[in-house]
């Protein structure tokens, strides 16, 4: 509880309730969430489940998460969501859903849940939630309205579902597009959401956030709702334009174009992975822990790091020790250039070590599956600070400071170059139109995005692997990730 207090600290100078979430005049319009990385712990889900058809999905899921702790409803009941801005609804958990009820009640004890019969500002509205995500996680219930408190403001007459039943304890701040809620994937027409609602009540000034994820051993980042941290990121932060569906007037998701790909050794010597000849469109996913390239190019950085697939699992795992290869992989996008060390794609396999002390880690690059659009999820994105501009339909991106506790934070205004300090590059008009919308390994897309193209994760390993692993080595590592998946 007391953490709590700490974690919004406008709650401390206010004690009345009605008064809890009234901001000072002098405050900028910035909503400031810091939030927490936590391992996903599926394990109900994946029991269920035939081991083959979740394992890499299990691979997948087995990293970080992010929370946010928000409050629902007058007084505030306390609740933490997985922020993620490849989908679009919010949902929370209730005591009386199925999945709550389960084993004698408790099992959602540590995200919390929402009751709406002890809430004065709970709205009742029509209609019934239902969303579907690509790796098979669903929640399904009624739709309500009420004051949600995030960053210590409360935002008033949020919709959002209440989950009566689905795979997961906890619910999801979902913050993408409003095209892609899931009623518009039912045909029906999209409500406002989150980010909508904050600057409908004058909290920030236009539709867009910024997302610091920070280093992977960090135990938070942060994300600021109307603004920037200057203190966070070096070099330019470059505009760049949505690209958009061939299908569609504008865009449903955060994809730019990726200009090119390089590697670098650690010793300044650089190879051309891709160049502007084979531009592709790139989508931005903090759903997915990893990063989805073109096979060829997987391959060749999987050799290169001596990684090996292990058939059973779909994806690359490589000895843990690969931590101290020097070099980066270089992701060119136009007005700005990202860098990510080698051994920032190096995971941990297992929460604990295990008897030869973490010997097992994954390898965040995986070939991209069929039909797909090229991926860059948290393996990527944490070496880049981000900001997500919904109104003026683009990304601005920069190179991120790892660990900075340098502050800065500047107000995101409104307009075609609202976000300060940020650069549209000249060549940026060629952004590419995107046939393919599927991430290769979000968690986080609905069921629209299942019908357009089926992530076929079953087909994407590097099956085309070089080199054999030693019986030995596959044995090990099968019975390692044997163990991971049954945790
Ligand atoms: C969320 O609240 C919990 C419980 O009070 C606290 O331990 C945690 O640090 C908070 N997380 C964030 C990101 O503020
Ligand atoms: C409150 O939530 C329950 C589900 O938990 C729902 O059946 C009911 O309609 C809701 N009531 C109102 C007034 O929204
Ligand atoms: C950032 O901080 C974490 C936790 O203190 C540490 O493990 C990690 O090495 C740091 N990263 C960098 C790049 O300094
Ligand atoms: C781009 O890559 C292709 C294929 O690797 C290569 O043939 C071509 O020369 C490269 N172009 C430039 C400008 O480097
Ligand atoms: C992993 O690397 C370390 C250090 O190079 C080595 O001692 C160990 O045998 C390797 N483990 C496997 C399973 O290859
Ligand atoms: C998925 O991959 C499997 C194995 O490669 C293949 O048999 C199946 O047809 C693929 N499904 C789709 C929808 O592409």
């Amino acid at each position: 509880m007391r953490s709590w207090l700490l974690a919004l600290p406008l709650l401390l100078s206010s004690g009345v309730s009605s008064t809890l979430f009234a901001r000072d005049g002098s405050s900028s319009k910035v909503i400031r969430v810091p939030f927490s990385k936590e391992r996903a712990a599926h394990s109900q889900y994946n029991k269920r489940e035939p081991a083959s058809k979740t394992a890499t999905q299990k691979l997948d899921n087995k990293d970080f998460l992010f929370y946010a702790n928000v409050t629902v409803g007058t007084p505030p009941q306390h609740i933490r969501l997985h922020i993620d801005t490849g989908s679009s609804d919010i949902w929370v958990e209730t005591a009386t859903s199925e999945i709550c009820r389960r084993d004698g009640g408790g099992s959602c004890d540590i995200g919390g849940t929402y009751d709406n019969g002890t809430s004065s500002t709970a709205e009742y509205v029509e209609g019934e939630f239902s969303i579907m995500y690509v790796d098979g996680q669903y929640a399904s219930g009624v739709y309500a309205k009420d004051t949600l408190g995030i960053g210590g403001v409360g935002v008033k007459d949020v919709q959002f579902g209440i989950g009566l039943k689905g795979t997961s304890e906890e619910g999801v701040l979902g913050i993408g597009f409003e095209s892609r809620q899931s009623r518009v994937s039912a045909g029906l027409d999209p409500y406002p959401g989150l980010v909508t609602q904050m600057v409908n009540q004058e909290l920030i000034n236009s539709r867009a956030y910024s997302v610091w994820l920070n280093d992977l051993n960090a135990a938070a980042g942060e994300i600021l709702f109307g603004g920037i941290d200057t203190g966070k990121f070096k070099g330019p932060l470059a505009t760049i334009p949505l690209s958009r569906r061939t299908d569609l007037p504008s865009p449903i998701d955060f994809i730019i174009t990726l200009h090119g790909l390089t590697i670098e050794n650690g010793e300044g010597e650089t190879r051309e992975l891709m160049n502007t000849s084979r531009s592709v469109p790139a989508l931005l996913d903090t759903g997915a822990s990893f990063t989805y390239l073109p096979q060829d190019i997987a391959d060749q950085l999987i050799e290169l790091v001596g990684a090996v697939t292990v058939p059973e699992y779909k994806g690359p795992a490589v000895n843990c020790s690969k931590r101290s290869l020097e070099g980066s992989v270089n992701f060119v996008f136009a007005g700005a250039t990202i860098e990510v060390n080698l051994r920032d794609f190096i995971i941990d396999a297992t929460d604990e070590p295990n008897e030869d002390n973490h010997i097992l880690c994954y390898f965040g690059i995986l070939g991209m599956s069929e039909g797909s659009v090229l991926t860059l999820g948290d393996t990527f994105l944490r070496s880049a600070y981000v900001v997500y501009d919904m109104d003026n339909e683009a990304i601005s991106i920069a190179q991120t400071i790892f660990n900075s506790t340098s502050t800065n934070i500047m107000e995101i205004g409104s307009g075609p170059d609202a976000v300060p300090s940020a650069t549209r590059s000249s060549t940026d008009v060629d952004s590419i139109p995107v046939t393919a919308t599927a991430s290769s390994g979000s968690t986080s897309s609905d069921t629209a995005v299942k019908s357009t193209g089926s992530p076929n994760v079953s087909s994407s390993g590097a099956t085309k692997l070089s080199i054999a692993p030693t019986n030995f080595l596959t044995r090990f590592l099968v019975s390692i990730l044997s163990l991971a998946i049954l945790l």
